[in-house]
């Protein structure tokens, strides 16, 4: 196992490429996008994949300064992405993930305490997350970070 310290630093554009290569590896069993693909098999010549990897895309764009990467030796090993409603003072979290090899390490942990920290120093006054009634990990992960279940929500979809 490597040693090094794992350190959490504010995202930069050039980690872009790695962090879609990360999310698209990570989320095999978790994601909705391919959850809709296994129902309705795939549309407009693009896969779950491409689809998820533009979710990163779109926070970089809605909220650079709240994506943070983790990294070891100048390798990528996790990210966490944060959007923030300034008018209602709510922060959430919309992606975060960490590479199989570095994971049980506590890192997600790490990084979402970091958004938590992040969140508050911008002055929201609520966070929120997500995570599928399959993620078991993020059913166990978020209430120990200090999430609070409030409501479940059940994902439809229709082909057209
Ligand atoms: C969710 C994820 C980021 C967690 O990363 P990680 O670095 O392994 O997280 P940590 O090591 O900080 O914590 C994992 C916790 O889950 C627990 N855990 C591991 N497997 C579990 C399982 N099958 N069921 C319940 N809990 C589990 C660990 O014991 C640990 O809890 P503990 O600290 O109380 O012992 C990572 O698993 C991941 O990238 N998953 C795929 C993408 C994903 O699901 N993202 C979140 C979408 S909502």
């Amino acid at each position: 196992m490597n040693d090094a310290p794992l350190l959490i630093r504010a995202y930069r554009a050039t980690d872009l490429p790695e962090l879609r290569r990360i999310t698209v590896e990570s989320f095999g069993s978790v994601a909705l996008e391919q959850m809709l693909e296994h129902k309705f098999g795939v549309w407009n010549t693009r896969d779950w994949k491409a689809r998820k990897a533009d979710h990163i895309d779109d926070d970089v764009v809605a909220c650079a300064e709240g994506c943070f990467v983790a990294e070891r030796e100048g390798e990528l090993m996790g990210y966490v992405t944060i959007r923030l409603d300034r008018l209602n003072g709510k922060g959430r979290i919309p992606n975060l993930a960490v590479v199989e090899a570095a994971r049980g390490l506590g890192l997600g942990r790490r990084l979402i305490m970091h958004a938590i920290d992040f969140m508050r120093e911008e002055g929201m006054k609520i966070a929120q997350i997500e995570t599928m009634a399959s993620n078991a990990i993020g059913q166990h992960l978020y209430p120990s970070c200090g999430f609070e279940e409030v409501g479940r929500q059940v994902h439809y979809a229709l082909k057209l």
